[in-house]
């Protein structure tokens, strides 16, 4: 398929998704700022910040004296980032519609430019990463997140979402994206840019009944057409169905994926 293009553009639930997504690795993003350092009076950059992204976070992290521009393609998104960041009260936080592959931002002007969740859906890491490397000043903080499904586990184990959707989800995933496992290979992509990469990673415990344990058939319902082009209809409503008494079950814990944050200065 043609990269470039994010796949799940357009749903409604892709927002109320996104939400969830960004409370939930928070915790992880405040961990990663205190280990960069203080970021107070700093200029901050969330590119492609979706529905929440990084936006309060780094509204904390920079601080009264500091800035914040959230970017993004998708007007829906925008609109939704809006009005988190009016209800929220962010002050020091701005929205611009803006296109990463042709950006209107000027070169060099951030301290801290960071992307999530966007080199596997658009797939064109080398690219993207020079694009965030231009906007960050000489010695500015480049942070790019992305997705590694190796921890995404039950407990007790579920076998139809560990065995079955979640490896469905890989293949719809695989035929979406030229590069969806690109969080494995962030060392090496910073390295290519001759950046020095610092590198963590993140796994959240899900307790019984919470809403992120949903993730395999949120992802299922955005990604539905897809899937039913490479598993037979019955099928995969039998695997949904069982997903979902897996689900069900009150006892039964979750454990994320793999957030994989890597990190790096421009050279001054
Ligand atoms: C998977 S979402 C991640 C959103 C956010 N970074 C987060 O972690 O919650 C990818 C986001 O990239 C945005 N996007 C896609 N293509 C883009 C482009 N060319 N320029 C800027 N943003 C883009 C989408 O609209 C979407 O909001």
């Amino acid at each position: 398929m043609s990269t470039g293009t994010y796949v799940l553009a357009g749903q409604a639930s892709e927002l109320d998704r996104l939400q969830l997504q960004s409370r939930v690795w928070e915790p992880a993003g405040r961990r990663l700022l205190g280990q960069i350092g203080d970021g107070a009076g700093a200029r901050a950059l969330d590119i492609g910040c979706g529905a929440m992204g990084w936006l309060r976070l780094l509204s904390e992290w920079v601080g009264p004296n500091g800035s914040v521009i959230g970017t993004d393609i998708d007007e829906q998104m925008l609109s939704a980032a809006d009005t988190f960041v009016a209800s929220e009260g962010l002050s020091n936080v701005a929205l611009i519609e803006d296109d990463l592959f042709a950006t209107d931002l000027d070169p060099g002007s951030f301290d801290l430019v960071h992307a999530r969740f966007q080199l596997a859906p658009l797939g064109r890491a080398a690219e993207q990463l020079a694009t965030y490397l231009r906007l960050v000043r000489p010695g500015g903080t480049v942070v790019v997140e992305d997705v590694d499904p190796g921890s995404w586990h039950f407990l007790p184990p579920a076998p139809a979402i560990e065995q079955r959707l979640i490896p469905l989800l890989a293949q719809a995933l695989e035929t979406a994206s030229d590069d969806p496992w690109v969080a494995r290979r962030l060392p090496a992509l910073f390295g290519d840019a001759d950046i020095e990469p610092s590198v963590r990673v993140e796994v959240e415990a899900l307790e019984p009944g919470h809403p992120y344990q949903r993730l395999p058939l949120q992802f299922a319902a955005a990604l539905d057409g897809l899937l039913r082009t490479l598993v037979e209809a019955d099928d995969l409503d039998e695997l949904l169905d069982d997903a979902e008494a897996e689900l069900a079950d009150p006892g039964r814990w979750g454990l994320s994926f793999t957030l994989v944050q890597a990190w790096g200065q421009r050279p001054a």
